[in-house]
């Protein structure tokens, strides 16, 4: 075992507390060996993960074929720049466009720097035009431009003056778009279901009226899949369940299975405003990132799991909403495949915290509702067992 994982979980957060810098809160606990949907800690305890890497890990922990892809390349070229060719960048890029809309990729690391790809985008293709509308509860990053984008004021506390240039609106609020669009508006950032505001699906024609507004306005629709994109919604992209395509989509958390990488995908048409020398990234769709990358897209295509995604999003379905009927603490069930939002009316806080001692990981946000990304590849078994799990610890924080 390597001697990074020596240490006990109590003294692992004695070294965070003295070299590490407190801007997140850290459950206490030393993960140290993960496998499919199960994570290990330092003291040997074995979790079952409902929520693996934050939504990174789409097909669970150290898929095979991620890990032996990366393996593979590590040994064989770590990382050129970008003013050389790589094969298996381009044949990322070509396969990302095949199961998307065509077009093609710039690639980076993270979700904000997809977006702030985006931003630029928009600008550089409408000269004259700078502004982007984005919707309450929308979350894009943390960079100054991502953040700008993100209309929730808690996350720009202390921290302005922000990005000029973006205009917030009511989620599903077509009239409120189309009164907010000027001269000098570019473009639509939005989430097709919103993540971290909750897991919350688009009211009905939500998006295709963004597509007809985009298009009566020449705006650049752009849709922020960096959450629901690569398969987590039970088709490749979370667009594609709704039959509305957007001119630019940024992706990234689980399109390299859990290696860092991020993507920005546009029309070949829109891609040209990206002219040499206005964007780059220095390590975006390195050999690394691009060989797993490759190794996700093809192991969700042969392992058939957009289906089972859309199978497990049912057995989370039937359950929470069984659930629902008969606690009056659950407010609503949402579920677009393997992404799931349990809103409850007390605090999720708790049942963060029970579920933890009772060896599952889920996820809370907004305060109240408690969302689960597990893998793509999770087992019909293991989805029941950690349904039995949660039911079980918000009917005892209830009551
Ligand atoms: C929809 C969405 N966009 C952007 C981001 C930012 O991604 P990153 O943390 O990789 O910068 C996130 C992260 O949670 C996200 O959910």
């Amino acid at each position: 075992m390597a001697t990074t994982a020596s240490l006990k979980s109590r003294d692992t957060v004695e070294l965070f507390r003295q070299y590490v810098i407190p801007n997140y809160r850290r459950y206490p606990v030393n993960l140290v060996r993960g496998e499919g949907s199960h994570v290990w800690d330092s003291e040997g305890n074995r979790y079952l993960d409902l929520f693996p890497g934050w939504g990174c890990n789409l097909l669970g922990h150290c898929p095979p074929a991620v890990v032996q892809a990366v393996q593979d390349q590590v040994a064989t070229l770590i990382h050129v720049p970008n003013t050389w060719h790589m094969e298996s960048q381009g044949r990322w890029a070509e396969l990302l466009s095949r199961h998307s809309f065509g077009g093609q990729a710039f690639f980076c690391n993270s979700g904000a720097e997809a977006n702030e790809a985006a931003i630029k985008l928009a600008r550089l293709h409408s000269p004259g035009r700078y502004k982007i509308l984005t919707f309450e509860g929308g979350f894009h990053g943390r960079t100054l431009g991502s953040l700008s984008a993100t209309a929730q004021p808690k996350y720009h506390e202390g921290l302005g003056p922000l990005v000029a240039g973006f205009r917030y609106l009511p989620w599903g609020d077509l009239a409120a778009t189309a009164a907010a669009i000027d001269d000098e508006t570019c473009a639509i950032l939005v989430e097709p279901i919103q993540g971290e505001g909750g897991v919350r699906l688009p009211p009905p024609g939500f998006l295709q009226g963004l597509r007809a507004l985009a298009d009566q306005h020449r705006l650049l629709l752009m849709f922020d899949e960096v959450q629901t994109g690569c398969g987590r919604t039970g088709d490749w992209f979370a667009y594609q369940h709704f039959g509305v395509t957007p001119d630019v989509m940024t992706l990234a958390k689980a399109l390299c299975g859990g290696i860092a990488g991020g993507a920005l995908l546009t029309t070949a048409e829109i891609a040209p405003s990206l002219k040499p020398g206005m964007h780059a990234s220095t390590f975006g769709g390195n050999p690394i990132a691009a060989r797993a990358g490759i190794a996700t897209l093809e192991t969700i295509e042969r392992e058939g799991l957009l289906e089972n995604a859309q199978l497990l999003g049912d057995v989370f379905r039937q359950r929470l909403v069984a659930f629902q009927a008969r606690c009056d603490a659950v407010a609503d069930v949402r579920v677009q495949g393997v992404m799931i939002g349990l809103e409850l009316r007390i605090d999720g806080a708790p049942i963060v915290e029970r579920c933890l001692e009772r060896k599952l990981l889920v996820n809370c946000t907004q305060g109240t509702v408690i969302r689960l990304l597990p893998a793509m590849n999770l087992t019909r078994e293991q989805a029941e067992e950690g349904c039995d799990l949660l039911i079980e610890v918000v009917e005892q924080v209830a009551n």
